[in-house]
């Protein structure tokens, strides 16, 4: 266990490179067993657990994976040999999840652990489920294991009755080999959605209407290895924006797509940020001055991203002006406010609404991570407080962030990471 510890008051200053999306990679690393000749290699891959963890479950299923030392990672899903994701590594990442559909569609059966909830929602999966057996997949739930068979998939009119990324992308992954035309409606946008659905399209899949609402897919017969670049990560691009903007820094975000953050970057201009983009760039300058208190409410892409809610409350809590944080997606995302009232904050959590009134300063503290995003914002309240701030379990943060403490080191943080 690590834990890492941060002295407060730089504002960050340089240009920072972001890393490969998580949230489409491992949806793509799942695809691969679809593939029914030659090899898939992904690359712009994060060097995250996450991503470690999947490696991990497909290597157990029989998948060759090797990786070379660009961090590119080769599959070859023809030595499979069993279509199981057991308890012990899928209690550690939910989104393993994504196997079923794939396995479903390319074998025809598979039993999954059902994912159990986390830190911030039950977390259910029966969208999924429903989608599936509309398909005509048989569904049992045996000993908190989903057990999935059927002779072959058949394309459906699939409605969600919420926006659902993942249920979304098991449909579309297993509507892909399923006999016939899917439509998926009220399905979500967002941008690792479509990234999917290019790969599949390159591996030979029929997709179309991918990014909006309504995606159909026309099953063919086979798909095939392909090599393919994941896009890069919005959410950590959002997150280092914020890190210039809390401490009145200047701080140029490289090698991502400005349009996939439009929201982001909307509210923070409105809290007095100086920005400038070109489609790969991002440069945030804060001119040494203390934010504007901006109000947040989430939602589904294209509206503003539930994973960017925690970094900006710690961005409102120094902020001058009162904010509301309004939180539509998931049931208990505010688990970063108690730690961040640790460190001086004026935050007071009522339903899915957390209310903030802005401080002059943080002081420093031991706090705890509770979530992948919480841990992003502990960290943000830590670069602008007064003093030490030490952040302990940040296993959180290491599934989602791709060396966040040498990317922030470069931008002049002082933080390092220390054994416990
Ligand atoms: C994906 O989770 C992301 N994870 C999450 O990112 C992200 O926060 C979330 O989408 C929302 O954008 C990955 O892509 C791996 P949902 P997912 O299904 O698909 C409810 C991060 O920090 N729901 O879109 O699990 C659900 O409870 C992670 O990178 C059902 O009720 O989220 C939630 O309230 C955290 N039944 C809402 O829908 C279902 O069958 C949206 O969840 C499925 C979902």
């Amino acid at each position: 266990m690590d834990k890492l510890i941060i002295r407060g008051g730089v504002p960050l200053n340089g240009e920072v490179s972001v890393s490969g999306a998580k949230n489409a990679v491992l949806p793509m690393l799942c695809a691969s067993v679809m593939a029914s000749d030659k090899h898939v290699i992904l690359k712009n891959i994060p060097h995250l657990h996450d991503v470690t963890t999947t490696v991990r479950l497909l290597r157990q299923m029989g998948v060759s994976v090797t990786l070379d030392d660009n961090m590119n990672i080769q599959l070859d899903p023809s030595t499979i040999k069993n279509y199981y994701a057991p308890y012990d590594l899928v209690k550690t990442m939910r989104s393993s999840i994504l196997v079923l559909g794939p396995l479903l569609s390319r074998f025809g059966s598979a039993k999954v652990s059902l994912p159990g909830g986390c830190a911030i929602g039950t977390r259910p999966v029966e969208m999924h489920l429903d989608a599936l057996t509309q398909m005509g997949a048989s569904i049992g739930i045996d000993n908190g294991y989903i057990t999935a068979s059927c002779k072959k998939l058949i394309g459906a009119e699939i409605r969600f009755s919420k926006t659902t990324v993942t249920g979304t992308e098991n449909i579309l992954m297993a509507s892909t080999l399923a006999e016939g035309k899917t439509i998926i409606s009220n399905a979500a946008r967002e941008p690792e959605v479509v990234d999917l659905a290019n790969f599949l399209n390159k591996m030979g899949a029929s997709i179309t209407g991918h990014g909006t609402d309504i995606i159909e897919v026309t099953g063919v017969e086979k798909l095939r290895g392909v090599s393919y670049s994941a896009l890069p990560d919005r959410i950590e691009t959002g997150t280092f924006l914020v890190a210039a903007a809390i401490t009145g820094g200047c701080v140029t975000v490289k090698n991502t797509i400005s349009s996939h953050v439009s929201t982001i970057i909307e509210k923070l201009k409105l809290s007095g940020a100086d920005i400038t983009l070109t489609d790969t760039s991002i440069t945030l300058d804060m001119k040494g001055k203390r934010p504007l208190a901006v109000d947040i409410e989430t939602g589904a892409y294209p509206l503003f991203p539930t994973d960017m809610q925690a970094q900006l409350t710690a961005l409102n809590t120094v902020a001058k002006g009162k904010s509301i944080i309004k939180e539509n997606i998931f049931e208990n995302r505010f688990m970063h406010v108690q730690e961040m009232t640790r460190m001086g904050a004026d935050i007071r959590v009522e339903n899915n609404c957390a209310k903030i009134s802005g401080s002059e300063k943080l002081i420093g503290a031991s706090v705890m991570a509770t979530d992948l995003r919480a841990s992003a914002s502990l960290i943000l309240a830590g670069l602008v407080a007064t003093g030490i701030t030490e952040i302990e379990r940040i296993y959180h943060i290491d599934r989602g962030y791709d060396c966040i403490e040498e990317k922030l080191q470069q931008l002049g943080a002082n933080i390092s990471r220390v054994p416990v």
